[in-house]
Order: C-alpha cells, then structure tokens, then sequence
C-alpha cells in the first residue's frame, strides 16, 4: 500500500516505524516529516494542515491511506478534505475531532452519553472564573477549551495562580475549571471505525518537566507500557479494557455517530483510575505522544489492518490485535528551555551508540540535519526507547 502519513514529530516516526517494519513493504511518505523519519519513508514538504494541498498531495501520488497524526490538521478539516476525494483517511472529520478541539464539547458528549467525568463549569468572565474557583476549591484545575499544545492545563493549590492562568487563556476562549479528580493516570487508545472500539494496549505518560514527576506540565516527558498495577485494581488488563470499552469508548462513540459526526480513528481516552472508579480527564482525537512511542513497538499484528479497517467502517473484519509480552519504557530528550522557549539548533550525537544497546531505539521528535549535522528543531526532541523484560 501507499500510506500518507501527516505530521513531524516522535509520534509520526513511531508510525512510520511500525508500517515501515510490517512483511507487507508499504511506500510511506510523511508530510512534512523530520530527519529521522526521512531514513524509513519519503518525505513531502507540504503543511500537514493545508487540506486543499493535503488533498492534493494525496490524489497526485495515489496513496491508498491517509494516517493523520496530530489535532491541528484534524480540527483544520484535513480529514474531511481528503475523505471528500474517496481516500480513505485515519482521523475523525473536524466535527467529531471537536471532541479533543473543545473541552466543553467533550463534556457535553460525556454528559449526554452517560460517561464518567470530573464536574466542569465553563467560564467566559472573571466574575465567573471567581465564582468557579471559590466553588470548588483547592486543588484548582484550570484549563483552556480550545487547543493549546499541551499547555492549556495547571492544577494547582495556589488559587491566585489558578486563576492568574485562566485570565491568560480566557483572552483567546472560553475556559473550564474541573473538579480535581485524584488517582493514577491511563491512556488508552481505541482505533474506531465509527462504530466499532478496538483497544491497544494500556499506556501511563508523565506531563510534568522535572525529575520525580515535579514541575510544569507538557505535553508529556516519558511513558510505559503495560501497566502491571491494572492486575491488582482490575484482575488484569482485558478486565480493565472491557470495562473502559463498555463504559466509555462506545457510549462516547454512538453519541458522535447520533449526532451525525461518527468518529473514524483513534480515540485517545486520558482516564484517571482510583480502586474501581474509572473517569475521563480528557479525550484526544489522535495517538497520544509520547505513549505511541510505547505502544506501537509492542504491536506484533499490523498496525496498517487496523488503520485501513477503521478507515473503511470494516473493524468487524480484522483479527484482534495482539501484543508483546515485553514491555516498553520511552523517555523524552527535550531542549533546554522546554515546555517555555526551547533552544533550538544544538547538534545531536550518539543516536548510533545507544541504538548499538540491546533493545534499545532512539525516535525522532524535532530534528532536522543542517550541513551533515544533525541538529535539535523543536522542544521535545528525541524520545529513547527501550524493552523492558516485565515478566
Ligand atoms: N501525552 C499526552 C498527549 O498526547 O496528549
């Protein structure tokens, strides 16, 4: 197959890697990609985001399957674009990616579909905000509605700080401020045809910058997967995700479908798990970065079967997925300055030496090579990953 993959960062070059390696010998190409990704697929200089030329791109080089990897060009009606063309296309239409592109969105679908969640009031004033806080009390969570690159987010004890992030982003949207909701936290990624939920395996992502979890957060530092503690809460991993299937991914997933905005792609549900109790903080309309860095290696059936099915309404027709035992630990290597303004332009070495390590490979975020050197592009810049024996 010939397989359009959109985007630049360790997400992509996971996905890449995982089709990349199936028996099938597919032609990738990424849009616009980076320099680790252009060492497995061809990559296109085109802005991920631009649907006309997206489609374009698509229709020129006759791929047979388009892979959206970040929001942005999701919320930018890429998807929608593409699909128009009779490609078919992994990443929900702009209207049902608004369950990532508004929180307030997502909450209404939740209340609607009967899921779980943290009780949320939306705030368009200060004298709301003021209200809202003082309602709920510490900790305060605080979070912008529309995207925000994985900085809409602060949960503090502070509340002159809670309220001094909501004043930032209610200049741009609407904000939320949501009941703290305590417990350990779960990605959990489904690939859905619109009506049907497929599970990959459990994943837990670490967003805050410093050592021992402390600090701002990010868009995510570091993941692992599978997450042995389900064992003692639910019996085991299958229990955990039937449960989360039933009680969330599908209500969630016939609510859009009702609505007239079925979801064809990858739910990302961000659950928060205390004993039992199993809650939504948050739905993503994409894979998860930096969890599909550890996810998809541990993939042993194609990915491109369930991306293709979920594509085409046909998940009811591919085998189950199934995983390595093995685990998986990935850490992020981000530039100085990061989740604020990175350094950019610092040269990288010993890629090759810590792939040489068994078990060990290096994924590429924001790089690009300059004069034969490879070269930092971004914040989060690299993500190492490594297998881990859990068994
Ligand atoms: N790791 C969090 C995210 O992908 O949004």
């Amino acid at each position: 197959m010939r397989i359009l993959i959109l985007g630049s960062g360790a997400r992509e070059h996971a996905i890449a890697l995982a089709l990349a390696r199936e028996a099938a010998g597919h032609d990738l190409l990424v849009a616009p990609g980076n320099a680790g990704i252009a060492a497995v697929a061809r990559t296109v200089p085109v802005d991920p985001s631009d649907a006309p030329a997206v489609a374009s791109l698509a229709l020129d080089e006759a791929v047979d399957l388009v892979v959206v990897g970040p929001e942005a060009p999701l919320i930018a009606g890429v998807a929608d674009a593409v699909r128009e063309r009779g490609i078919p296309v992994f990443g929900p239409d702009r209207a049902a990616a608004r369950l990532e592109g508004s929180k307030a969105f997502a909450k209404r679908i939740m209340a609607d579909a009967g899921v779980p969640t943290g009780a949320a009031t939306d705030v368009l004033t200060a004298a709301d905000l003021d209200a809202a806080l003082d309602a709920g009390g510490a900790p305060y969570v605080v979070k912008a509605d529309g995207l925000a690159a994985g900085k809409g987010v602060l949960v503090t004890e502070d509340r002159d700080a809670a309220r001094a992030h909501a004043l930032s982003w209610l200049e741009r949207g609407p904000v939320l401020v949501e009941r703290f909701l305590g417990g350990r936290e779960v990605s959990l990624f489904f690939v859905s045809d619109g009506e049907r939920a497929v599970a990959l395996s459990p994943a837990q992502d670490y967003k805050r910058i410093g050592d021992g979890d402390t600090g701002g957060n990010t868009g995510g530092m570091g993941a692992f997967s599978p997450l042995p503690w389900l064992d003692d809460a639910f019996g085991g991993e299958a229990a955990f995700v039937d449960h989360v299937r039933t009680a969330i991914a599908e209500p969630v997933l016939l609510r859009l479908a009702a609505e007239g905005c079925p979801f064809l792609g990858l739910l990302y549900c961000g659950l928060v798990v205390e004993g039992r109790d199993v809650r939504v903080i948050e739905f993503n309309a994409r894979f998860g970065d930096p969890e599909t860095q550890v996810v998809l290696p541990r993939l042993t059936t194609p990915l491109s079967e369930l991306l293709v099915a979920a594509a085409t309404g046909t998940l009811d027709t591919v085998r189950a997925p199934e995983v390595s035992t093995d685990g998986a630990v990935g850490v992020v290597l981000a530039s100085e300055g990061y989740p604020g303004d990175p350094v950019l332009g610092r040269p990288i070495e010993g890629i090759d030496d810590a792939e040489a390590l068994d078990g060990v490979h290096v994924v590429h975020a924001a790089t690009e090579r300059a004069g034969g050197e490879l070269l930092a592009a971004g914040g989060r810049v690299l993500t190492g990953a490594f297998d881990l024996d859990v068994h």
